[in-house]
């Protein structure tokens, strides 16, 4: 059975929110195993072990979460070559804008050869029934293609 990873910082209440929406997506498509583990919690092996990632984080100063980036930093050198061409997907909380958590977090994993396979996933403002709606859609579209090898 495939293996998806969801690795996620909160540093309140709305990423963590997305973050169970887009679970209960992947958990909704069957076929896969989930894994979800906030970034303080996740290291290389869990990402070597992973055919598929998706990551979450707030936006801070618009870049990524400081603790989206340790992780990025503390997997880099220990995936580097070994995870190319993976489905890997992105969603965000920010206040009002998350280009910047976008942007950098883009910036890193092309450097891994991960391949996007989705469209980030950007919460603004007060969370909405339509933003959860779309994380639980991008944890199921991302589950049914890695059951189904589509990626
Ligand atoms: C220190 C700090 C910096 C922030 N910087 C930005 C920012 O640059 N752009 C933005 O859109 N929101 C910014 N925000 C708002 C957060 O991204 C937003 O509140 C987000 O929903 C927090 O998610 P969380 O509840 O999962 O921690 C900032 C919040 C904090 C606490």
């Amino acid at each position: 059975m495939k293996s998806l990873l969801i690795v996620y910082h909160t540093g309140g209440v709305k990423t963590a929110t997305m973050a169970a929406a887009v679970e209960r997506g992947a958990r909704s498509a069957g076929e896969v195993n989930v894994v979800v583990k906030r970034c303080a919690d996740a290291g290389p092996e869990d990402l070597l072990a992973a055919d598929g990632l998706i990551l979450g984080t707030p936006e801070n100063f618009g870049y990524m979460a400081g603790m989206m980036k340790d992780f990025l930093e503390r997997v880099f050198y220990a995936c580097e070559g070994k995870v190319s061409g993976r489905p890997w997907a992105l969603f965000v909380g920010a206040g009002q804008d998350g280009s910047g958590a976008v942007s950098s977090v883009e910036r890193i994993v092309l450097g891994l050869r991960l391949k996007r396979v989705h469209d980030p996933v950007i919460g603004l403002k007060e969370l909405t029934p339509e933003v959860l709606s779309n994380c639980e859609e991008l944890g199921t579209a991302f589950a049914a293609g890695l059951a189904l090898g589509v990626f």
